[in-house]
Order: structure tokens, then C-alpha cells, then sequence
């Protein structure tokens, strides 16, 4: 092929902007607005419809029939009543595997792979382990510390639904995270950790009305109110950290960067360090019992 045949091939190249299916979204979806419409079509056909960027762009042919079209159509009245993408498209993509979700769990946020990337850091390099995760949800945060941290994975979630979930997402890893439905206030388990990772509901429910609207209308309340007092779960993990983590074991949370100060007091007799997140918000909290 010569150079000029090459450089008509170039510009003669469609773009996205041409694809049917992707246009017919950009004009019907109408919850979201600017670039987020954008966005949100582009995620729905990845994940939808398996497709890739050089699909779109090549207007790859879907098999379009009746049924196809009338789940697409379905698709765009969720998407119009603002019930999130991940529960139309059932996945999310969590630090390197795309985990099954449904409105049984919180869909998987990027600061829990913050987290998570931490303390495999952290962790990389000590011996056998035995890890326990509290509020395992989709069991993102059990299954990736089981996959990259040679380590026994323990993941527990009040919610039967949640915990269905984590079984689904649990084939990815071969099963070999153990998923309990328990309550942490009645977990009892025949065994020490020497971590305990946690993730809880940390938002008072007091602050229910500044929650955005798609979250607060679909998204799991046991997953993300706390009603008592704020720091509840944070409480009763560091209790049953005292009887449960080994010496020299390391506790480590997901925070509401709003009630710094009072986790600060809660754990001031033991080694604790707060660590911010990409955009400056302390929302991790690492603490060590020894
Ligand atoms: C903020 S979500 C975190 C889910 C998941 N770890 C993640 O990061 O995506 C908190 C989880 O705690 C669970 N939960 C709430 N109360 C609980 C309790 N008393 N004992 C155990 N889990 C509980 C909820 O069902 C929910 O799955």
C-alpha cells in the first residue's frame, strides 16, 4: 500500500461521532448533563455491549434485534431515572477486575482502590495471613487482597444480598475468599487476623439530605448510613480488633474525612496515621496494634 492510498485511509477514518447507537444516546439520555451524557453513553455501550473504543469508531454492527432493542430502550429509561449505570450494566471495574454488582451493594468507589492499593503495598511483604474484611459488600476489597497478598481472605457483610454478591464475584479467584453473613456485632470467629480491613457506613444519617439523589434512591441504605453515632463501626471494629488481631497487626479504614478529629481521640492510645486520598482529603485511616 503506497503512502497516498495509506493517508486517504486516514482521513476518510470515521469517529465516534458517527456511530448511530452512540448518537442515539447522546440525544435521548436526559438525567445527566455536559460531558457527563458523553461519558455515561460511552460506559453504558463498553459495558453493555462489550464494545471498544475502535468498535464504536468502526461502527461495529450489533446484532439489533427485537429483544436487543427493547432492553436498549429499557436501558434508557433507567438511565433517564437516574438509576446508576453499574446497576443497569451489572459491573464495575475495581483495580483490575470487573466485579458483578446489583442493588444488593454499594458499587465500588475509586478511593476503595486507593485504599486497597495501599495496603497491598504495605502488606506485600509480610508472611502469611490471615485477612479479614468487615462489610465486604460486592467483596472487592477481600477478593483483590486475595489475589495480590499471598494471604487466607475473610470477608463479612451483615447484608445476605451483599453477600450473595461476593459469592458471584468470588469465581474470580477461584472461590477462594471465605464470605460469611454475619454481623460484626455477632461475628465470632474461630480465628485471629492479622489484618482487618474496613470499609463501614460512615455517613451520619443526619447528612442523609447531602447525599446525591441516584445514590440516596438506589444504592444500598445499610451500605452507607450509620444511625447511632458516626463513629459506631469504627468502635466496635477497634473492639473486636482487641480480641481478634494478632500482635503487630494492623487495622486499616475507609473514613468520613469529617469526623477526623474524633477518630483521632477514639484511637489516640494506639499508633495511627491518617493518609489522604488523590485529592487531598485524609480518607484513610492506618492503625497498628502492638
Ligand atoms: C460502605 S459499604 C462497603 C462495601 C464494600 N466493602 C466496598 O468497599 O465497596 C459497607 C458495607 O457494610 C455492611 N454492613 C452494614 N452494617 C453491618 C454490620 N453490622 N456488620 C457487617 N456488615 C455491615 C453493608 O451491608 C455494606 O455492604
Amino acid at each position: 500500500m503506497n503512502f497516498l492510498c495509506l493517508f486517504s485511509i486516514f482521513i476518510s477514518m470515521p469517529d465516534i461521532e458517527s456511530n448511530s447507537i452512540y448518537n442515539e444516546l447522546l440525544n435521548k439520555v436526559n438525567y445527566y448533563s455536559g460531558n457527563d451524557i458523553k461519558n455515561i453513553s460511552l460506559k453504558y455501550l463498553y459495558q453493555k455491549f462489550n464494545l471498544t473504543n475502535s468498535d464504536l469508531i468502526l461502527n461495529k454492527k450489533l446484532e439489533w434485534n427485537s429483544k436487543v432493542k427493547r432492553s436498549f430502550y429499557d436501558d434508557l429509561d433507567k438511565i433517564n431515572n437516574g438509576v446508576p449505570i453499574q446497576y443497569i450494566t451489572n459491573s464495575q471495574f475495581f483495580y483490575d477486575e470487573n466485579f458483578y454488582v446489583d442493588n444488593n451493594v454499594l458499587i465500588p468507589r475509586p478511593e476503595t482502590e486507593e485504599l486497597v492499593s495501599h495496603i497491598i503495598k504495605r502488606e506485600r511483604d509480610n508472611k502469611k495471613k490471615n485477612i479479614l474484611d468487615i462489610g465486604t459488600g460486592s467483596g472487592c476489597i477481600a477478593i483483590t487482597l486475595y489475589k495480590h497478598l499471598n494471604a487466607h481472605v475473610f470477608g463479612i457483610d451483615l447484608s445476605k444480598g451483599a453477600i450473595k454478591i461476593a459469592n458471584t464475584n468470588n469465581r474470580l479467584v477461584d472461590n477462594k475468599v471465605r464470605f460469611i453473613s454475619e454481623s460484626i456485632e455477632e461475628y465470632t470467629p474461630e480465628t485471629k487476623f492479622d489484618v482487618i480491613v474496613s470499609s463501614p457506613p460512615y455517613i451520619y444519617s443526619e447528612d442523609k439530605n447531602k447525599v446525591e439523589s441516584n445514590v440516596l434512591n438506589y444504592e444500598p441504605h445499610e451500605a452507607l448510613f450509620v444511625s447511632k453515632d458516626p463513629l459506631y463501626f469504627y468502635k466496635k471494629i477497634l473492639k473486636f480488633s482487641r480480641r481478634y488481631l494478632n500482635q503487630n497487626g494492623n487495622i486499616y479504614f475507609e473514613i468520613n474525612d469529617k469526623y477526623e478529629s474524633e477518630l483521632e481521640l477514639l484511637f489516640s492510645e494506639l499508633e495511627c496515621k491518617f493518609i489522604k486520598d488523590i485529592y487531598g482529603k485524609k480518607r484513610f485511616l492506618f492503625v497498628s496494634i502492638t
